[in-house]
């Protein structure tokens, strides 16, 4: 077995490229970046200085020395003897010109209840207030770790920007995680801090939030890592809404705390831009949560660009990312990204279908949002419970990502005709919480669409397709394989936290040319995905290298398959899964899918989804067995966990699937299947 595999060193690929769309004249014409050139500016021979536009983009107290440190590879540095503070960059240098320019729109859960606008100078004070009484009032310093465990409301960004005007590391976790998954993450990053909040709505809930504090200060200290102070901003100024008892000495009500602070200045820490910014805990789907962690100056001026570039953000507009800022995407792009471009960005506590299908386009056209930012995930959703509801809305946008996972063009033709009515560009855009931005998408007013593709690597990202053995598989080839970055940027992570020597082995090790080399060239940079480069350079991500399916010898990504299935109108979701054929000592394919609401499971359309998937990919990927099921296990995230299918198919215990979205689903699945 082991043999054979090393005997098919890449993956096998059988769908079809999808025709290319083009952008609008109208879109072109006010984009911020329409020159074809630019990638000129960004030839591997131009590196490292190329990305001195990437800094230039951000104010700094002391400009760099040197753009790019290699010398403790692969931990690189950049701008090496620059200052800045990055709460400054996002705030205070946008006062002259954008005082009274909304900076926040936050939408409430409730439709009932306003949508606060928080211009600059307000955003400015509130920042000022907290900074006041975190550096006061708490004592915390540059360098400190403080753990974050909030919500989608205003407070969240606002304490991230106080603790980055005062060099202080946040760590936010995202709030739909357990107290307990807090807690590893205080103790991992050695927070004495922790800020939260008393609760918040959730699909029609108000949420006991405070009572997860209490059982994260108990899972750190019995790792031994003492919290001393639990601050907790109250959701609504003034009234206590959890039914969680307070500890005296220890809890402090955040709201009251600013109050007192009010009207009070702190100057800016101005700091080396090598210094930590945050740290990020990647969804981790097996083994510890890594902290990444990501520099202020790198880091900054990496999400400026993009945020300018591929997202087209411009001070005018109103932009909308679905994400929660919990993940990577909200960190670069609802808060830092649109924010150093003095933006209009959108906070959104709620769940994109409640109360109805139709609410992100009610929202979209109540604030003029003209730039959308979400994830297949919400597109499937939004499209499985609403396909008609975005027509009943009168908004225009002109630029739309989805970002997070590879999208089926069958999914992606109804978000560009639909959500997009046809005129919006769509950036399909691949990158990973290490990386801090996008490593590729097409530039929306340079090149055109490509549904199912992400695009080419964005200017200053040179990607490579690598076989088992090291060789670079070549776009003309048609085959995939393990695709890498063969140049460091300045988004990229540092180092995954207090653990180096993980982070060159799960990222360099495999494909580093010498171990002992200060040379960039010898480290390329390992993402895990599985991808295909077609010969205009567009990559196509078939999947986590780990959930590539091998059937009769050959390796399929999942991702193909399952865009056969959502090929036929009544499917709303697919994934595949690989189970061990105990006959000819192979694996088959068992597809797991969700229909639309209102369709009724039957034969025929099993029949009819087995055909879409033979004439897409081929007889090989034919199903062994098709599941329909009434939802998918998948990650706060979002993320499909084919990991827990396959268990089911293969009869291996589960796991521990707590920590998922929707965890009641995984027992019904596995009834329905083994019983
Ligand atoms: C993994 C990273 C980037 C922030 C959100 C996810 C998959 C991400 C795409 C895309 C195909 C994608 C990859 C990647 N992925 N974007 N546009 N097309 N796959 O961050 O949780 O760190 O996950 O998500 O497999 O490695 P993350």
């Amino acid at each position: 077995m082991t043999e054979e595999k090393e005997q098919v060193p890449h993956y096998d690929v059988y769908w079809q490229e999808e025709p290319y769309y083009y952008p609008s004249p109208g879109f072109v014409g006010q984009a911020n970046c329409s020159d074809p050139d630019i990638f000129d500016r960004f030839t591997l021979d131009k590196f490292p200085e190329c990305f001195r536009e990437f800094a230039d983009l951000l104010h700094w107290d002391k400009y760099w020395h040197t753009t790019f440190d290699s010398s403790d590879a692969p931990s690189w540095k950049w701008f090496v003897g620059g200052k800045l503070n990055a709460c400054y960059n996002c705030v205070d240098r946008h006062l002259a010109q954008y005082r009274n320019k909304t900076a926040i729109h936050f939408v409430p859960e409730s439709e009932t209840a306003r949508i606060e606008h928080i211009t600059y100078q307000e955003l400015y004070r509130r920042v000022n207030e907290l900074a006041a009484v975190l550096r006061d009032d708490i004592g915390l310093k540059a360098g400190d770790r403080v753990t974050l465990h909030l919500p989608m409301t205003p407070e969240l960004p606002i304490t991230m920007l106080a603790c980055a005007r005062l060099g202080v590391i946040h760590s936010e976790v995202f709030a739909g995680f357990s107290g307990r998954a807090c807690g590893d993450r205080i103790w991992d990053s050695e927070s004495a801090v922790l800020i939260t909040m008393d609760s918040y709505y959730f699909n029609g809930e108000r949420l006991d939030h405070k009572i997860k504090a209490d059982e994260a200060v108990e899972t750190a200290i019995k790792q031994g890592q003492r919290v001393n102070k639990v601050l907790i901003w109250r959701r609504h100024p003034g009234t206590y809404s959890s039914p969680t008892p307070w500890v005296e000495g220890r809890d402090f009500f955040l709201d009251e705390m600013v109050r007192k602070r009010k009207g009070q200045l702190i100057e800016p820490v101005s700091m080396p831009a090598e210094e930590i910014l945050f740290l990020m805990y990647t969804s981790g789907s097996t083994g510890r949560p890594k902290g990444c962690q990501h520099s202020i100056g790198g880091y900054l001026s990496y999400v400026a660009w993009m945020s300018r570039h591929v997202q087209d953000i411009h001070p005018e507009d109103v932009y909308w990312c679905m994400a929660d800022i919990g993940w990577i995407t909200g960190h670069s792009f609802i808060v830092y990204g649109p924010l150093a471009l003095a933006a209009s960005t959108v906070i959104f506590e709620g769940v994109s279908t409640y109360p109805d299908a139709g609410r992100p386009w009610r929202v979209a056209e109540e604030l003029g949002v003209n730039i959308f930012h979400t994830s297949p995930i919400a597109i499937r959703a939004l499209r499985k419970a609403g396909a008609d509801e975005p027509e009943k809305y009168n908004y225009q946008f002109k630029h739309m990502t989805t970002v997070g996972e590879p999208i089926e063009p069958e999914v992606w033709r109804w978000y560009y005709h639909v959500v997009g009515k046809g005129r919006a560009v769509v950036v399909d855009t691949w990158w990973q919480t290490e990386n801090g931005g996008v490593l590729c998408s097409t530039i929306p007013g340079i090149a055109p669409m490509k549904p199912g593709s992400t695009g080419p690597g964005v200017p200053g990202i040179h990607p490579v397709i690598f076989d088992d053995a090291g060789n670079e598989i070549s776009p003309e080839d048609g085959k995939a394989g393990n695709i890498c970055i063969r140049n460091p940027w300045p988004g990229s992570f540092q180092t995954i936290w207090k653990n180096r020597e993980g982070y060159v082995k799960t990222y360099y090790e495999r494909y580093c040319k010498n171990p002992e080399s200060t040379d960039w060239r010898d480290w390329p940079y390992m993402t895990g995905d599985a991808a295909l480069m077609a010969p205009d350079g567009y990559v196509r991500i078939l999947g986590r290298i780990e959930d590539v399916i091998e059937v009769a010898g050959h390796r399929l990504g999942t991702n193909e398959i399952e865009s056969g299935a959502l090929n036929v109108s009544e499917v709303a979701e697919a994934a595949v899964v690989a189970v061990i054929d105990d006959d000819n000592k192979g694996y088959v394919p068992h597809l797991y899918i969700s229909l639309r609401p209102g369709v009724a499971p039957s034969a025929a359309l099993e029949d009819k989804i087995s055909e879409a998937i033979v004439d897409g990919v081929g007889e090989i990927a034919r199903p062994a067995r098709i599941i329909l099921v009434p939802d998918m296990p998948k990650t706060r995230s979002g993320k499909l966990m084919r990991r827990v299918l396959a268990s089911i198919s293969n009869y291996h215990d589960v796991g521990d699937v707590t920590t998922l979205d929707n965890p009641a689903i995984v027992e019904t699945i596995r009834k329905q299947v083994q019983d």
